[in-house]
């Protein structure tokens, strides 16, 4: 099922933004001033992909029927579902899980952005590329720090960065934090091609004593 790809992009428009060495706070960025960080912080102490990501344990029961493909976050309309293709390889997007059913996103609020990146696949540890589908890879959006959006992709250091207080993540490995003040891997989200198109794998829905 998985396309290996050779060689990975050196062009990153992200890369031409330097990240700030600190920031005292993260209402100072666009991307933070809208955050509810009461919500966030509750969904971060939660921990696990599930109460992280409300719909996917909906999702679980339909998941055969109806499953969650991808729609760009930006989109406010003209829903397109994503196929790998529509993504440049090292160029992260923010996208919403989608309801094909009803012709919309299945949850508009931004605790469920994901980030999807198509990356080599000769370059993931073996679980990132189990949990990928043709190259992509898919993350919480949302940083396990104090829950800015993450989507800098710096090519040279091979890391997901956080704008916020610079947070880097190692999306070939599970996400796993590399530096900065992140407490933990960003939720990893298992994806598997639905025909021509990406989709989210539900996780199973938690069991007594979970
Ligand atoms: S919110 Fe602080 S590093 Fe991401």
């Amino acid at each position: 099922m998985h396309m290996v790809i050779k060689s990975i992009a050196k062009y990153s428009m992200d890369d031409q933004n330097p990240l700030p060495s600190q920031c005292a706070d993260c209402s100072s960025h666009p991307e933070c001033a809208s955050l509810d960080r009461r919500q966030v912080l509750g969904s971060v102490a939660m921990g696990g992909l599930l109460s992280a990501f409300p719909f996917i344990a909906a999702q679980a029961q339909d998941a055969t029927q109806n499953p969650a493909l991808l729609v760009d976050a930006d989109a406010e309309a003209d829903y397109k579902p994503l196929r790998p293709a529509d993504l440049p390889m090292g160029k992260p997007l923010l996208v919403f899980p989608f309801d094909s059913k009803a012709g919309l996103p299945k949850n508009e609020s931004r605790l469920n952005k994901l980030v999807v990146v198509r990356l080599p696949e000769d370059q993931m540890t073996p679980e990132t590329l189990a949990r990928s589908a043709s190259g992509v890879v898919a993350y919480s959006g949302i940083c396990t720090h104090q829950g800015c959006e993450v989507k800098t992709w710096i090519a040279k250091e091979k890391v997901l960065a956080c704008y916020c207080h610079a947070s880097k993540f190692a999306l070939l490995d599970s996400a796993k934090v590399v530096s900065g003040p992140a407490p933990k891997p960003l939720a990893a989200v298992a994806l598997a091609m639905n025909g021509e198109f990406l989709a989210v794998v539900p996780s199973p829905p938690p069991t007594a004593g979970q």
